[in-house]
């Protein structure tokens, strides 16, 4: 099972201000929603609280420490440990798994993550929350430009 990061990352390595992201491009999100559709997607509990509401026809996995958490929806689980939420999906025999998100997150998954989908964002912008640095230990594989950011698919060197 191939674990996949998915991001959108502005200038600085911005992903994020005030709980939210700070831009909105449809493109983008058209590129996520493809990317992940039918495959589970894990996220942090912020994250999902964030996005407020189970994306569609992907299982929702919503990773937290509050063992009292209960979201009560057919598409969601939730889970006290990152690992443990990946095992599941190797268990249910899944070819990918994404990680959407988001910075708490992301540093934990960048340890053994097998590839970064990265939309380098065409825009500067303000922030508070960032992607960790990756890029000394990581290389593009795929570049594709689009109106609002170039596509790089990143895998280990
Ligand atoms: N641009 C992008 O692609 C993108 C993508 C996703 C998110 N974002 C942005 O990123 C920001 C949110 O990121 P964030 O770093 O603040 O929060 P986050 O990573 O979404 O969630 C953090 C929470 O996850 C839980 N958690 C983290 N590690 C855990 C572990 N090892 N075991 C159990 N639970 C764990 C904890 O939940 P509890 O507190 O419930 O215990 C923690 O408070 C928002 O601004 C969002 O819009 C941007």
């Amino acid at each position: 099972m191939e674990i996949i990061i998915i991001a959108a990352i502005a200038n600085n390595n911005i992903i994020g201000k005030d709980g939210t992201i700070p831009w909105h491009s449809k493109e983008d999100f058209k590129h996520f929603k493809e990317t992940t559709l039918g495959f589970p997607i894990i996220m942090g509990r912020k994250t999902f609280q964030s996005i407020g509401k189970p994306l569609v026809k992907r299982k929702n996995i919503i990773i937290t420490r509050d063992k009292n958490y209960i979201y009560n929806h057919e598409d969601v689980f939730v889970f006290n440990d990152l690992i443990n939420s990946i095992e599941f999906c190797r268990g249910e025999n899944y070819e990918k798994v994404f990680i959407i998100g988001g910075a708490e997150i992301y540093i934990q998954a960048l340890k053994f993550a097998d590839r970064l989908i990265i939309s380098h964002m065409k825009l500067e912008t303000e922030g508070d929350t960032f992607f960790p640095e990756f890029e000394n230990e990581w290389k593009v594989e795929l570049s594709k430009d689009y109106n609002d950011f170039i596509l790089k698919e990143w895998v280990r060197k």
